[in-house]
């Protein structure tokens, strides 16, 4: 049994604060002093006095927070739950690029490690990708790293040449489109909300593709009591909370299996040692905090 009193105590005593992401484990979300989607949880960091965040997501989310406010203590539950997409850019292959077409601006997703974001023009999250891509002056973008959410992105900036880095979300790309039409088959009437990370076609007989906070705040204003949700099963939770009245169909194969490796023992055991610390090399975090920051200052799209 998870004393909840406790928590609050080390809490209290360390000056900490916990930010959870919206895929987090149920008994985590119910600790949390924050619940959010990578942009929400960003915008938290900077906006609170505690001298201890802990992080409950994965890396590039702690390492952003970091970033945000070198001068606080960032802790991350678990060093290794790490985002697939975000490891594997290759920096020299992105260098490459970036000198072969000089005319591009680089938006990096989010979901990028410190070192991507450093030779990044501005960062991007899936709530405000739209307005990002729109505020860009240059012909041409160089669009790192997943694919899927580039595909979406670019049908908004016809008119520009976009290049598109060919990674994926693992958990999303697993999402394929008879999933969704089984669900609509047993629920004709649940309306579809999926995640700009899902395949083209997934998001081609969806009726909104949203940022996980997007989904949230769609649901609680929607007239409609039945919706499948296309994104990280544990968002359900939050939804379920927030809506007990509404029915939630999710994909019950769409599980990030870093997402889950935050548990309730080692986000005791940091609230006790204050650690694990991200630490991250000044030159480079001060670089990937321009990015990051010109970021902040574009208003969310959903
Ligand atoms: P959100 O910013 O929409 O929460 O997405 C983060 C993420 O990692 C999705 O897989
Ligand atoms: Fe990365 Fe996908 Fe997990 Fe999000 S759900 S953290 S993009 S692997």
């Amino acid at each position: 049994m998870i004393n909840k009193d406790i928590i609050e105590k080390l809490k209290k005593k360390n000056n900490s604060i916990i930010l959870a992401h919206n895929y987090q484990l149920p008994e985590i979300q119910d600790i949390a002093d924050y619940i959010g989607d990578s942009l929400d949880l960003a915008i938290k960091a900077t906006k609170n006095d505690a001298d201890n965040i802990i992080f409950c997501g994965v890396n590039f989310m702690a390492e952003s927070a970091k970033i945000l406010n070198p001068d606080k203590n960032v802790i991350l539950p678990d060093i290794n739950a790490k985002c697939p997409m975000a490891e594997k850019v290759d920096k020299n292959l992105l260098e490459k690029l970036i000198i072969e077409n000089k005319d591009a601006e680089v938006v990096s997703y989010i979901n990028t490690t410190t070192e991507i974001k450093a030779i990044s023009d501005i960062c991007c999250t899936s709530s405000n990708g739209v307005n990002v891509i729109k505020s860009i002056k240059s012909d041409k973008i160089i669009f790192v790293p997943d694919k899927n959410l580039g595909n979406f992105l670019k049908k908004y900036i016809p008119e520009k040449e976009m290049i598109i880095w060919p990674g994926v979300c693992p958990t999303h790309n697993r999402i394929h489109k008879n999933h969704i039409l089984n669900l609509k088959k047993l629920h004709e009437d649940a309306i579809i909300l999926v995640h700009p990370e899902c395949r083209s076609e997934v998001i081609e007989i969806s009726n909104h593709a949203l940022s996980t906070n997007g989904m949230i705040n769609f649901v609680k204003n929607s007239k409609s009591n039945e919706f499948i949700i296309g994104t990280e099963k544990g968002l359900c939770y939050r939804l379920k909370i927030e809506n007990p009245d509404k029915n939630f169909y999710p994909i019950n194969s769409a599980i990030c299996p870093n997402m889950k490796k935050i548990t309730i023992d080692k986000v005791i055991n940091c609230l006790l040692k204050n650690e694990p610390c991200i630490n991250i090399e000044k030159t480079i975090m001060e670089k990937a905090r321009v990015p990051l920051e010109k970021m902040m200052n574009i208003k969310r799209g959903d």
